[in-house]
């Protein structure tokens, strides 16, 4: 059997010590995380998945907006410095890939297909899951690390402001990438057993 996007799969962790000493241009990660997302299978090909790729100042930008907001959600100034220090480290990384889906396009695949009206917006969901998967072992491929956070739905308001954001579009998902300055951690798996079932 050929294994080599098993290989890819097993390469593509959460990591989580990122820095910025990527061999890569923005522009190329950039070309690279479009191609992945135009290749990523959608429901009737209906491309529901928009990307906003940031780098530079305007991916500080992100983290410093994550910061700020959270200040109002965090108990205590002791658990505040706590979730600083972790959203310091996604601000260390290169880039942020912030990942949408347009509910307009959404919506209008309900309209026109009612057989399936009530499946679109789970598949919308799936073709993430798609683009995701396939962005980030694209980057591990290229030896970039990356994490996947989930600050939506706190968020969406500044960053629309922020980054100019249609309001149609609505955050699925912050994939922050860049060097890999430390290892994953371990993975357990559950009992194949339990998981599969394979019937001849
Ligand atoms: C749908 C989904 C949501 C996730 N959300 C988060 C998250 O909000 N924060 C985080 O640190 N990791 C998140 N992760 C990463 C998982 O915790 C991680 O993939 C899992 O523990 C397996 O570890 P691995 O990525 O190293 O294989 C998410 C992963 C998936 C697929």
């Amino acid at each position: 059997m050929k294994e080599q996007l098993l290989d890819l799969a097993k390469k593509r962790r959460s990591i989580y010590a990122l820095g910025r000493n990527v061999d890569q241009t923005p522009d190329e990660i950039a070309s690279l995380i479009k191609e992945n997302i135009k290749w990523a299978p959608t429901p009737f090909n209906n491309q529901t998945t928009r990307a906003v790729i940031l780098f530079g100042a305007n991916h500080e930008k992100l983290w410093d907006i994550v910061a700020k907001r959270l200040k109002s959600e965090v108990p205590t100034e002791e658990a505040y410095q706590k979730t600083l220090n972790k959203i310091n480290g996604f601000k260390a990384a290169f880039g942020t890939v912030m990942f949408y889906t347009d509910t307009d396009v959404v919506r209008r695949f309900e309209n026109d297909f009612a057989l399936y009206a009530d499946n679109f917006a789970d598949w919308s969901e799936q073709a993430q899951g798609n683009a995701q998967f396939a962005v980030w072992t694209s980057l591990a491929e290229n030896g970039i690390g990356a994490n996947l956070q989930h600050y939506n739905p706190l968020i969406d308001d500044e960053v629309r402001e922020a980054f100019g954001i249609p309001a149609h579009w609505n955050l699925r998902a912050q994939l922050d990438f860049g060097s890999i300055e430390g290892p994953a951690g371990e993975k357990e798996f559950m009992d194949d057993a339990d998981r599969f079932k394979v019937l001849k």
